[in-house]
Parts: structure tokens; sequence; C-alpha cells
């Protein structure tokens, strides 16, 4: 698309925008003096959708009148509720995907199944740089075997003066890497510099050389298309409270490919990884469901998942396409936007992304402030990125506009 730099432009893309409906599906938050807040952090934390008290009022409501009797026939089965549109969402078989626990716990849980070394096949491979919590995980893990963090764990970094990676690199790694590389575990989309992965490459590489390979999908999940089951993926986790919009601390996605499901021994259970038709025999036999549930430990978290259906409701309506190509204007706006407008400001994110760029900009935090003090909600993140992500289902080619403007006015001021 060719863009225009004029907010009359940013007002004719929102006129023609086929998903324009959907911001007044969500709760928007708004200024102290009662205007619209520019709100760019679907990245941390998506916004609320109005639907969700619904959802969780009905639960609320069935265990008031019914205690424990809302348990046979619903919460039992809740979290089944989202199988079909989580396997949409992350392009897998049903019986591939399952929501459960939170993120981390989750990455625990298949690096259990998933990092088994064993002789020389030891090593395990991640992004310098990658989301602290997937850092401290795979350390610990790596310490829970016995083994050594300095022989064990290899940091992918960008090329001297560079700020992303190069997917040549990553490969010839994993080459060079061979027989030593038990699993390769990388964020879909880095946190930090906003850098989509090429998944499938990066597959297809790790599983060559007898590696499991699997993605930390939290910045990747309702931002891009992916195709895990026909990529070959072993293993996923996603959040949902950022892109998924399904408020703070929801519930994890997994995914494990079916070729998985059969595994005996590999993993950490509980009762409701049991097979269904026993699990309320209590016996102390453990048979493992022969699916992606096989992983469950504990009974779902009933009032967590009731928000999720509701915005996997709207994510289900709208397909992920649809959100993508709108992403991809929004996003590219932006990114045009800046060029044209913002000389000072560069853009860390490559062309390979999501919604989100990540600017570097001197005096790039007073900046940051400054703009928040203006009603603009992104986020800072040291040493010296501001991220900002355009959500394609409740921003729009205005906010973006608005955003440059506010951005502009205080790079000049700083810069006097
Ligand atoms: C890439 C990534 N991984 C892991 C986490 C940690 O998530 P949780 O606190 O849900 O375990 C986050 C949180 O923002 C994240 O961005």
């Amino acid at each position: 698309m060719i863009y225009q730099n004029s907010h009359s432009f940013a007002k004719q893309l929102d006129q023609n925008d086929p998903l324009k409906s959907y911001r007044d599906k969500f709760y928007y938050p708004k200024k102290d003096n009662g205007n619209d807040t520019i709100y760019l952090c679907g990245n941390s934390l998506g916004l609320q959708p109005k639907s969700v008290r619904f959802f969780v009022d009905k639960e609320l409501s069935i265990w008031e009148k019914e205690g424990v009797l809302g348990q046979h026939g619903r919460w039992e089965q809740f979290h089944e509720r989202l199988t079909e549109t989580s396997a949409r969402l992350v392009g897998a078989k049903p019986s591939e995907v399952v929501t459960m626990n939170a993120l981390t716990v989750n990455i625990h849980l298949l690096l259990i199944s998933f990092y088994r070394p064993s002789g020389i096949r030891k090593k395990i491979i991640i992004e310098k740089g990658a989301f602290p919590s997937d850092q401290y995980a795979v350390e610990s893990q790596i310490k829970l075997h016995g083994l050594n963090i300095n022989e064990c764990l290899i940091e992918l970094a960008p090329r001297e003066g560079e700020k992303t990676l190069c997917t040549a690199d990553v490969l010839q790694t994993i080459e060079d890497t061979g027989d030593e590389l038990a699993t390769i575990i990388l964020g879909g989309v880095n946190y930090y510099t906003g850098q989509a992965f090429d998944m499938k490459a990066i597959t297809k590489a790790g599983q060559s050389v007898g590696a499991f390979v699997g993605f930390d999908l939290a910045h990747a999940a309702g931002n891009l298309l992916l195709d895990l089951h026909d990529w070959n993926v072993d293993f996923a986790a996603w959040c949902t409270y950022k892109y998924l919009c399904a408020g703070p601390g929801a519930p994890s996605g997994i995914f494990i490919h079916e070729r998985h499901h059969d595994w005996q021994d590999t993993r950490l259970t509980g009762w409701w990884g049991q097979n269904k038709e026993t699990r309320f025999d209590m016996g102390s036999k453990f048979d493992p469901i022969q699916t992606a549930e096989g992983w469950q430990i504990s009974n779902a978290p009933v009032m967590g998942i009731a928000p999720l259906l509701a915005s996997m409701e709207i994510f289900n309506t709208v397909g992920m396409k649809a959100i993508r190509e709108k992403s991809n204007h929004l996003t590219g706006f932006m990114e045009y936007l800046i060029s044209e407008n913002l000389p000072s400001v560069s853009i860390i994110t490559p062309k390979d992304r999501g919604c989100q760029l990540s600017l570097t900009i001197q005096s790039g935090r007073s900046i940051f402030e400054n703009i928040s003090e203006e009603g603009v909600i992104c986020d800072w993140r040291e040493p010296d990125v501001i991220r900002v992500a355009p959500h394609p289902l409740f921003n729009t080619f205005s906010d973006v506009y608005e955003f440059v403007k506010i951005l502009k006015k205080h790079s000049k001021t700083i810069s006097k």
C-alpha cells in the first residue's frame, strides 16, 4: 500500500477498515479528561472484551446456585470448549492443544518432556536476551539435570553491530552443534526486538540434527499466522493475556505434536492428564489421555478460562487471516510515518515481524515518560527501547497517526 503523511489519509483508512467495528467490542482506556488514550500495549496486556463479564458471570452464577454440582458435565469439560479455536489459532490438530496453567509453568512442563539430555546430546539453544523467565526456566532445567550451564546453554546473538538475529546464523549454529544438540527453544517473536523467527526453517534444521524444537509463542499467538502442525514443531506454549486479550494472568495454551502423544514416563503427571473414562475411579495407576491433554496436571481454571472464551469468540469470528492483514497495514503505516517524520528514531524491528515495532531514540526514557503523560500507553524496556504494538482489533490508523504526532512533538522538545 502507498501511504500518505496526513490525518485525513489515516481517517480514510479507518473508514475503509473492514475490522473497524471491533474496537467497540473492547473497553478502551480513557484519559482523566474522558478522551481515549492511545493504547499501543496489546503486546503486554490486551484490552478487555466487553463480553467477558457475561462469560464470567455465567460461571459465577452456576457456582452460586449449584456449588459442586456445576462441575458435572460443565467444568470438567470446560477447557475443551477452547480446543477447536486454539487449534485453529496456532495451526494445529485439536488433539495437539490444550489450555492449562501459566506460561512459564508450561515451559517447564514441556522442557521436562523435550529437554532430556543424554550422553553428548545435552545442549540447548535459546536467544541471547530471551525473555528472562525463559532464560531462568532453561537454566534451572539444565541445573536440575546436574549439568553445567556454561557447557549446555547456547545463546544465539546478533552479529557485531546488529540488533536482530540472522536466520542463516541460527541455522549454522544448529548445524555446528549437530549431535550435541538436545533442544531448541526460541520465542516465535522476540519480545524485545519484535523480530519474528522462521519457525519452519529452524524446526527443520533442529530436527535434522536430532533435536527437539519448540517455541515460546507469547508474542506470536494472536499476532502471526501459525502453522505448527505442518511446520512439524515438536512443542510450543503461549500466554493468552497479550494479543489474545484474555486478561491479566489468563491461562496458557500448549501445543504438542501428535507424534509424541503416546510417550510414557517423560512428563510430570497429575489427575487431569488421566484417561477421562477412569479419572473419577480414583485409581493409583496413571493412564494418560493420548492427546496434549495428557500433559494436564490440575483441573482447569474455570474463572481464568471464561474471559478467554469471550476473546476467542472474537478471534474466531474475525479469523487470523483478516487480523494479520490489518496488522500489516497498521504497523506498516506506523513505520512509514516514523520514517517520514522522525529521522532521529531507529526502528530495530526487521520486516519479519508482527504488530510490534521497537524504537530506539536518544533520551528515549524521558521521551517515553513525556508521551505517557500525554496518554500514550506503550512500554519502555531497558536499556533503550520503546515498544509499540498497534492491535488490529482495537487500534485505528488515527491512533497510529496521533501517536507519531505526539512522539514527534516530544522528540523535538528533547533535542532542543
Ligand atoms: C516471551 C515471554 N515468555 C514468558 C513470559 C512469562 O509469562 P508468565 O508470567 O505468564 O509465565 C512472558 C511474559 O510477558 C513473555 O513475554
